[in-house]
């Protein structure tokens, strides 16, 4: 079924979306900040399915920034434990719905073993699937991959004049990952929080002030529709 006034020739091959407000939500409703994560899971399976509804064949969701270890230690740990008893409730149901789930961002030892083996197990079991990829930036910094990647240059031995933007892009976590045509950001902050900094160099960006708890499909094809009106001229002229 096609998605009313959506072209679906014109849809966004990678959508990245920063999943920004769940601790105001909750605040908002006098709750703990936990619940607005708690409340966000189904913001984030609504989307999966409306990227799914869509045809989108990327889609990069901010879960947790190399930044956010500066929270208080009972909302990370929250946020580690939430994390990984999701993967356990939701990965049968992506693995049926042809979902490949992948991980971006670096597996330091602050990320509870327990956590790694959970997305170990995610990876492993929906490897083969083929209609969306959904990567979790967890524990992801833009600075931190591009560090990583110039680290791995420099351990492959590239030499000097081997350094280009091809080179780069190589050495990124998923070197496969197309960049973001669009991206989506919720809670009405307009940055970027250090998310796929390399790879949003000509992304459409998208804000919206709708809080992550209460974010729909429908808000996603609303972006898309957003998306679909921008003229993209990657520093060119006019088609
Ligand atoms: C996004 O919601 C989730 C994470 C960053 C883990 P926030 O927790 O940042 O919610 P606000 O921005 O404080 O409302
Ligand atoms: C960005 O949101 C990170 C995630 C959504 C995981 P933050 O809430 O951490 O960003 P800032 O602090 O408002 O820039
Ligand atoms: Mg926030």
């Amino acid at each position: 079924m096609p998605v009313p006034e959506i072209d679906p020739n014109g849809v966004p091959v990678h959508i990245g979306v920063v999943m920004d407000g769940n601790g105001r939500w909750a605040q908002k409703r006098g709750l703990p900040r936990t619940e607005g994560h708690a409340a966000g899971e189904e913001a984030l399976f609504d989307a999966v399915e409306g990227a799914l509804e869509l045809g989108v064949k990327w889609l990069t969701v901010y879960a947790f920034s190399t930044e956010n270890w500066k929270r208080p230690p009972d909302e990370v740990r929250y946020l580690m434990r939430f994390n990984e008893s999701m993967l356990l409730r939701r990965r049968d149901e992506l693995n049926e719905r042809d979902v490949r789930i992948r991980f971006l961002g670096r597996r330091d030892w602050r990320v509870p073993r327990r956590l790694i083996r959970r997305m170990d197990e995610a990876l492993s079991l929906t490897a083969g699937n083929r209609t969306m990829t959904l990567t979790i930036a967890f524990n992801y910094g833009g600075r931190a991959e591009i560090v990583d990647a110039v680290r791995s240059m420099v351990e492959a031995g590239v030499s000097p004049r081997g350094v280009s933007e091809r080179a780069i892009r190589e050495h990124l976590y998923h070197a496969d990952m197309p960049d973001p045509d669009l991206v989506v950001r919720t809670s009405g902050e307009y940055r970027i929080s250090n998310f796929l900094l390399w790879e949003l160099a000509y992304s459409e960006l998208v804000f919206t002030d709708v809080l992550w708890p209460d974010f729909r499909r429908e808000h996603l094809f609303e972006a898309v529709r957003e998306f679909q009106r921008r003229d993209r001229r990657f520093g060119g002229l006019e088609a």
